[in-house]
Parts: structure tokens; C-alpha cells; sequence
């Protein structure tokens, strides 16, 4: 089991999750971050810590995003490793809330 970013962090992509992480699992794309889930040790330290409430345990996954757990796998085997917080996407505001955003993500 692992922690699972879902659809409210692409085109917000705050990166305050990364700073918590203590294996350093997150790594980046141009509009979006995913967690490797073999590496992901289910501390549960980066769920509070999004301002965009995109993170969830995959036990708990809200209803219509189990697309994102092959996602984060996906991604994190392409994507480079992301371990200090920079600033978010300079819209970040009026993207985050704004429902179905997975024909945002870029890759
Ligand atoms: Fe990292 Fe813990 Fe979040 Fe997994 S649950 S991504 S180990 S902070
Ligand atoms: Fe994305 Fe939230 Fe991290 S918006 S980058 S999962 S802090």
C-alpha cells in the first residue's frame, strides 16, 4: 500500500509534500508529481502537508481516481526525483478545486 497523488495537484503543484517525505519519493513532471509506490513507505506525513488535499492512501482513494495509482507508478519510473519544495505553478490558485484536470496533465 502506498500513498497515491490524484487529479487536484496537476496545474497546482505546490510541492510542500516533498519536504515531509523520508525517503524521498516524489519525482516531477512539468505540471504534476508522483510517488513511486515501492518506495513510498506509508508514513502518511505528506497527506496533511498538500494545500491541495491531492494526496490519499491508496486504501482510501476518493471515488473516480484509481486511474492515478497506475499513473504515479508510471510516472515515477520517467520522471526525476524532486526532494527540496520550490514555488508552485504561478496559477496554482485558480487550478486548484477545479474538477478532472487529468486532460491537463503534461508529461
Ligand atoms: Fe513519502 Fe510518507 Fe508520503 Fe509515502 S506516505 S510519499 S513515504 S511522505
Ligand atoms: Fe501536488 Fe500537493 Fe505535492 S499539489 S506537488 S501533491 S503538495
Amino acid at each position: 500500500m502506498a500513498f497515491i497523488v490524484t487529479d487536484n495537484c496537476i496545474r497546482c503543484k505546490y510541492t510542500d509534500c516533498v519536504e515531509v517525505c523520508p525517503v524521498d519519493c516524489f519525482y516531477e513532471g512539468p505540471n504534476f508529481l508522483a510517488i513511486n509506490p515501492d518506495e513510498c513507505i506509508d508514513c502518511a506525513l505528506c497527506e496533511p502537508e498538500c494545500p491541495a488535499g491531492a494526496i490519499f492512501s491508496e486504501d482510501e482513494l476518493p471515488d473516480g481516481q484509481d486511474i492515478f495509482v497506475e499513473l504515479n507508478q508510471e510516472l515515477a519510473l520517467i520522471w526525476p526525483n524532486i526532494t527540496e519544495k520550490k514555488d508552485a505553478l504561478p496559477d496554482a490558485t485558480e487550478w486548484d478545486g477545479v474538477e478532472d484536470k487529468l486532460e491537463h496533465l503534461e508529461r
